[in-house]
């Protein structure tokens, strides 16, 4: 190794990279067709491919990145495809077509990460103009993150990728990116993409985001010139192969995991590369040109590893800033070990217009020093200010609702200069919306009740649209609200009292409705329509089916009885929460056929098929997804089970039972609406191939914790007891942090009403019960045992060939034979003992007769104990192994890079 640092002598180097050219890359340059490390689909990745058709997504063939169209994000602009003249063979798809904003100042792309507000995300949007619009006129516009401004975009060449990128902590849940219009031309966007950082990275010391100045990966073979990025980096974060004639590329020979082992996630292959000056007796280098702007505050982030085996001699090294030799060091980098040296203040130019950063070896160092990569960012302070985010909110409920074909994106009140059209905001600290025009708006349909949302509202006008329904109540309870129009409509019924009250002055106009009865004398002449709406006050329709009413009550009297325990009662919006308005809207389950058309947008996204009909998505007016269950009446269970189902589930509250949150029940109509559960059901989560998704063993007995947990309270906090009568894996449903809920109440019976008729599944079904008719408490536990086989083995419960999944366990387990029975894809990574007992659980639960088996309370402290094992030997693991070899020490102790503050080197 020696040899090929033999020194040439060589002066400092002097690399300026102007501000001009910031941020662009060449449009030459092309990805590695390696096959790198795999990565499963990303959590917290958006990737938006703008301007391809909508709906349509594909997957990146080199970085495995999934993109999709921008549809579902933007509703405005026109996609384009580049000129065939910039498509190249190594041209990424997602830069081969564009969407461009001929139309209004401000457009917005809305993200939504799942993640929220307060959390680090990398933002970044590319450009490649390509001549899409055949008019060759490179266009100027601003990006704006939120209400602040973000960046200008300058095209100045037609063929060069653009590339705008921040580490940005967003303070509401949506991230708007807006292009806004300077009258240079046509804004355009190529890519928007956002990946989550973790919290702990790139913390500058002072308020505001951090914006890339660049991002280096030095000692890459000149003649390999590709970008690295995902596949590689876990954050996609872009790094551009960077070298000098004056420096010596070294690289160790292998790509060692442990490289990217520090929380930056240092992808291996641009760790494993680093630059090291040519004449070993020089010091390396590098000089930021920063004349357009010097007193902008950078911050830069240096990863150093070492990538050869030194045998015992030291490679030591200082860093200095603007030759000032002391700003920190020594710096002794572990075997390939990152480790990440930061600036803990931020610097600026403005005495010399450059930022010059020097690694000169100690005294003692026998080797001269190295650097694998290095980033610079600029920091940018944002005004960190919006609208209530409840008004937001609201506001958008309101667009959407009533498909508002107004431009109204982004922020609704900020910057002032684009707030929307037909608001007027307060502008406090954070605004507020205080009066809404949406007159001669094409609004149609019923007045929504996320109107009340907007706390601050004192004018609103809703003066000729087509609106219809009832006038509603809650106009009477809002403080705010002063005015009201509600002239030119076609509202019905007749206007409550305390809305006349409220508003006695004149400040209230109903004109021009020709159904509308102004007062309540008129109520009694009109006999149709009744329970249907939400709030028609309710005597009226007692004329319904005495079934619904029973129904109605036992939630009314469940709903008040669990109200106090539930933090977050109801998932509608709190109008129909009132109490004055009756036992019937007290339940607040009730939703009426229309409404269930709008929760599930039309019945569009069907997302299973149940024991009595199709179950649907939904989005419940607050943004809660729901399932959303409809009976068939071609299934075979009658509207008898439907009930049996809606009676029971009112009766149940446990978190680890799916929860139901409405119901609709006229004559023609039978629909349950439950809470949704993101995950999908347990059977589909065993089923997983991918290695990332496979759940591992403390998972697993998590899941057959809470599962055990729901089915002791049917059996034992139930009263009467509760048969589920239809356990199995496909039953219980996984919530996003994988929290276990029973499902599927259809075929359950209260002890007391028990049939003889057979239900069940072939494979979970007790073999006693099926022979003697007795269908009690201990064929659950039977059932429960096999999806807790299922747990352990990861197959099915008739495994293929039609084997029995007791049947199968039972040789290996006689043989002693724990680690053939244990499904193979946790790769033997779980405690024996732990896995012993539940499978001894198991077997007790799948005896063959009832006598036999464990009772489900016994079963659920059984299987925390399993658990409580499991992590105790995790426990005991982890604190052995952190003690192996962390080279990565200055982690925990951050040099520092400032003017202000000067450890000295010895
Ligand atoms: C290397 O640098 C040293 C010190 O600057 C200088 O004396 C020497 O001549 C240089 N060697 C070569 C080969 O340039
Ligand atoms: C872009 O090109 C694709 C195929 O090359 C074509 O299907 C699509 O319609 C084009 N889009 C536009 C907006 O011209
Ligand atoms: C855009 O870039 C060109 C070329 O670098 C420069 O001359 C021009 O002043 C820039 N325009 C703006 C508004 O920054
Ligand atoms: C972020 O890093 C911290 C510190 O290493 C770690 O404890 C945490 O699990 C990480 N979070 C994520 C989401 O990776
Ligand atoms: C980099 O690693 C490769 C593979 O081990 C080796 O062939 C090559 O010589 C190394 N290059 C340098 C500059 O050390
Ligand atoms: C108003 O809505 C009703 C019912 O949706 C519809 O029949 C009617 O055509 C609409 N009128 C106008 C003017 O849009
Ligand atoms: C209601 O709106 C109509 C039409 O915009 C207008 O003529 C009327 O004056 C408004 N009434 C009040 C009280 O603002
Ligand atoms: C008002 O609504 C009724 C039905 O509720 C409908 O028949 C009528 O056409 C509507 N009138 C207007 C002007 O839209």
């Amino acid at each position: 190794m020696d040899g090929r640092l033999t020194l040439n002598w060589l002066i400092f180097l002097l690399v300026i990279i102007s501000f001009h050219s910031l941020g662009r890359v060449s449009g030459t340059f092309h990805e590695n067709q390696a096959d790198r490390r795999k990565l499963a689909a990303k959590e917290g990745f958006i990737s938006i491919d703008c301007g391809i058709a909508m709906g349509s997504y594909y997957t990146d063939g080199e970085t495995e990145i999934h993109y999709t169209s921008d549809a579902e994000f933007i509703n405005t602009g026109i996609n384009y495809n580049v000129s065939m003249e910039y498509i190249h063979e190594y041209t990424n798809q997602h830069l081969m077509n564009v969407r461009s904003f001929p139309e209004g100042v401000r457009n917005c792309y809305t993200l939504r990460p799942r993640q929220g507000k307060n959390h680090k995300y990398l933002i970044r949007a590319r450009f490649m103009y390509g001549n899409y619009d055949s008019k060759n006129q490179l266009p100027i516009f601003k990006l704006y993150l939120g209400v602040d401004e973000w960046t200008t975009v300058n095209i100045t060449d037609a063929s060069s990728i653009y590339r705008k990128e921040i580490i940005h902590i967003p303070i509401t849940n949506d991230i708007d990116v807006c292009l806004v219009n300077t009258h240079s031309r046509t804004p355009f966007i190529s890519v928007l993409e956002l990946r989550q950082l973790n919290d702990s990275i790139y913390r500058p010391t002072e308020p505001g985001s951090l914006l890339l100045y660049d991002r280096w990966d030095f000692g890459t073979q000149p003649e390999v010139q590709n970008i690295i990025r995902e596949k590689d980096d876990v954050y996609d974060r872009i790094w551009k192969p960077f070298t000098w004639s004056s420096w010596l590329s070294i690289n160790s020979s292998f790509v060692s995991s442990s490289f990217s082992t520090s929380d930056y996630k240092l992808p291996g292959i641009v760790m494993a590369t680093a630059a090291t000056p040519a004449n070993e007796s020089e010091s390396w280098g590098i000089s930021l040109g920063i004349d357009n702007d010097p007193s902008q505050k950078l911050y830069t982030y240096m990863h150093f590893a070492e990538v050869e085996d030194l045998k015992g001699q030291i490679r030591e090294f200082t860093i200095s800033v603007n030759d000032d030799e002391s700003y920190a060091g020594p710096v002794a980098p572990g075997y390939l070990f990152s480790v990440t040296v930061y600036s803990k203040y931020s610097m600026s130019g403005s005495t010399t217009k450059k930022l010059s950063f020097s690694l000169k070896r100690t005294n003692r160092s026998m080797l001269p020093p190295i650097i694998n990569a290095m980033e610079v960012y600029m920091i940018k302070e944002f005004s960190q200010s919006s609208t209530q985010q409840n008004d937001i909110d609201a506001i958008k409920r309101i667009k959407s609702g009533y498909a508002v074909s107004r431009n109204w994106q982004g922020d609704p009140c900020l910057p002032m200069e684009y707030q929307w059209d037909g608001l007027t905001c307060s502008h406090n600290t954070s605004p507020a919306i205080i009066s809404l025009n949406l007159s001669s708006g094409n609004l149609s349909g019923n007045i929504l009740p996320s109107f009340l949302s907007l706390k601050s509202l004192q004018n609103l006008d809703l003066s000729y649209n087509n609106l219809t329904g009832p006038v509603p109540e809650f106009f009477a309870d809002w403080p705010s609200l002063r005015t009201l129009n509600l002239t030119g409509n076609n509202l019905t019924g007749s206007v409550p009292q305390a809305v006349t009250d409220k508003f006695k002055d004149g400040t209230l106009s109903l004109g021009e409705n020709p159904n509308l009865c102004p007062s309540v004398s008129c109520q009694g002449q009109k006999k149709k329509k009744k329970k249907n709406k939400f709030f028609v006050p309710v005597l009226t329709s007692i004329l319904s089916a005495i079934v619904i009413l029973v129904l109605i009550a036992a939630l009314a009297i469940i709903r008040k009885l669990t109200k106090r325990r539930e933090t977050k009662a109801t998932t509608i919006e709190t109008v129909t929460e009132r109490p004055k308005e009756g036992p019937l809207k007290s339940g607040n389950c009730e939703f009426t056929y229309s409404e269930v058309v709008g929760i599930t947008n039309n019945f569009n996204r069907p997302i299973g098929r149940g024991g009595f009909g199709e179950v649907y998505l939904g989005t419940l007016a607050d943004d809660t997804q729901v399932a959303v269950k409809v009976h068939s009446p071609s299934s075979n269970q009658g509207p008898k089970a439907f009930r049996a189902e809606a009676k029971l589930l009112t009766r149940v509250h446990h978190k680890n039972l799916v929860r139901l949150i409405g119901y609709c029940d006229d004559s023609t109509n039978m629909v349950l609406i439950y809470e949704y559960t993101s995950n999908g059901n347990l059977q589909q989560k065993l089923s997983a191939r991918e290695a990332a998704d496979v759940l591992n063993w403390k998972q697993r007995l998590q899941i057959a914790v809470d599962a055990a947990h729901g089915l002791e309270y049917l059996h034992n906090g139930c009263k009467p007891p509760i048969v589920h009568r239809d356990m199995k894996s496909s039953n219980i449903l996984l919530t996003e942090s994988l929290q276990a809920k029973i499902s599927d109440f259809g075929m359950s019976r209260d002890i007391q009403s028990l049939s003889t008729d057979p239900v069940g599944t072939p494979g979970y079904f007790d073999p006693e019960c099926q022979s003697t008719g007795n269908l009690n408490e201990k064929s659950d536990v039977y059932s429960f045992g096999i999806v807790l086989l299922e747990l352990i083995t990861g197959r099915r419960a008739i495994i293929p060939g039609g084997i029995h999944i007791a049947g199968w366990v039972s040789p290996m387990i006689e043989r002693g034979d724990i680690r053939s029975v244990v499904d193979p894809r946790l790769q033997g990574d779980f405690n024996t003992n732990s896995a012993w007992k539940t499978v001894e659980i198991a077997l007790a639960c799948v005896a063959s007769t009832g006598m036999q088996r464990p009772d489900m309370s016994h079963v659920v402290v059984n299987l925390k104990e399993c658990l409580e094992t499991e992590v105790a030997s995790r426990r005991i693991q982890r604190v052995g192994g952190h003690s192996i070899g962390s080279g990565n020490f200055l982690e925990n102790a951050p040099l520092v890079l400032s003017t202000e503050v000067v450890p000295h080197a010895r």
